[in-house]
């Protein structure tokens, strides 16, 4: 067994697995980064220097796997906030579907390793296309951190497991920081809102540490979820981008086929799967989109399907009867994905676990794939 360079620099303490502790680690990985980009005394979020969010009128982000989720999810923050349209891309298909380049457009790179082949292929082409550059990377010395015009470097720390999950939620962070700054530097919103955006997202790491003690709930639910042969994962808003990564991590690392959707696309195709069999996981905090994430899971249920419902107090009073509840900490939207991602994480760990598979090398899969 090949073991990563790394790994013999990091410890795993008293974790089981490397994934274990990363996905504890998360709370001061997110604080690392968040900190990169939010002022807590100005309440200013910042970009760094050689980075114009006034400037730029497109915002073209490219990634493989969980970074490729990361994007999806800030996507919705890029255009919420500061109204800048967001095009997003797998890096194995981007090049190749010729894309018009448009003036004022920033590509942005994400990947936790800055290594893997066809991101960096995707950051060369956009390069040669005179398009002005940015990458959000982990490995601060790799060749995208070197390459791009400008570095966007998360702080989550060596990450050892095959399955990301600190870098993971540190791309989020700070993506969702640089929207942010994105927002301000456009003027969509003035310094309040600016310093309200900024004081929430620096609750993170806190919420965070709460969603980390919903470990026994979670770990409850993996004996029956490792006989599942099939799980389904739906969400709406930027909780469909979230549940794309949480069937992702549970393929990865037990084995299980798992699919992610937007809720509201079940009845065009993926409620035919639904039965008594095919576990699925809803992802609905009570935000404004709630109630339809509520009758979309009626209709999982009126066809025999066991619900597991992830969402907060006040949708736990709301949610419908029957489903399983794990209650996370109630939080605003722009660090829901922060928080949600705990769960999700826990849930494809502990199924793993159960399963006894090899949680930090599944089968099949690199930490950082260097061929195309
Ligand atoms: C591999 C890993 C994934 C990772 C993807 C992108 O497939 O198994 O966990 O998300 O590469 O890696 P990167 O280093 O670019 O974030």
């Amino acid at each position: 067994r090949i073991i990563p360079p790394a790994a013999a620099l990091v410890e795993k303490g008293n974790y089981r697995h490397f994934m274990e502790k990363e996905i504890h680690d998360q709370p001061g990985a997110c604080q690392h980064t968040l900190s990169a980009y939010l002022d807590p005394v100005s309440g200013r979020a910042r970009a760094p220097d050689g980075l114009d969010f006034s400037r730029v009128d497109r915002i073209q982000i490219v990634a493989c796997g969980t970074a490729y989720y990361a994007g999806l999810i800030s996507r919705y923050l890029f255009e919420s906030l500061a109204r800048i349209p967001v095009d997003i891309d797998v890096a194995s298909e981007f090049r190749y579907r010729a894309p018009p380049v448009r003036e004022g457009t920033l590509c942005i790179v994400v990947s936790q390793s800055g290594e893997t082949a066809d991101t960096l292929a995707a950051l060369r082409w956009c390069r040669e296309q005179g398009l002005s550059t940015a990458a959000v990377v982990n490995v601060h010395t790799s060749t995208m951190a070197r390459e791009a015009d400008i570095l966007l470097p998360t702080h989550a720390g060596p990450e050892i497991g095959v399955a990301s999950t600190k870098a993971f939620t540190s791309q989020v962070a700070a993506l969702s920081a640089l929207a942010v700054a994105a927002a301000s530097a456009k003027g969509r919103i003035d310094a309040a809102e600016e310093a309200r955006l900024t004081r929430l997202l620096l609750e993170a790491p806190r919420l965070i540490s709460a969603a980390l003690a919903l470990e026994e709930p979670i770990r409850a639910l993996a004996p029956e979820l490792a006989k599942a042969r099939d799980v389904l994962y739906f969400g709406r808003g930027v909780m469909s981008a979230l549940a794309l990564e949480g069937a992702l991590k549970l393929k990865e690392i037990s084995y299980i086929h798992a699919e992610g959707y937007p809720a509201g696309e079940l009845k065009h195709g993926p409620i035919a799967l639904i039965d008594e069999a095919t576990p699925v996981i809803v992802l609905a905090p009570s935000d404004a989109l709630f109630e339809k994430t509520v009758s979309n899971t009626a209709e999982v249920m009126a066809r025999g399907g066991p619900v597991i419902f992830i969402t907060d107090e006040e949708g736990a009073r709301r949610a419908p009867a029957g489903v399983r509840l794990i209650v996370a900490p109630g939080c605003d939207d722009i660090v829901a994905p922060l928080v949600y991602a705990v769960p999700i994480q826990m849930l494809a760990y502990y199924v793993a676990v159960q399963k006894g598979a090899d949680v930090d090398q599944p089968r099949n899969l690199a930490k950082s794939v260097t061929v195309e």
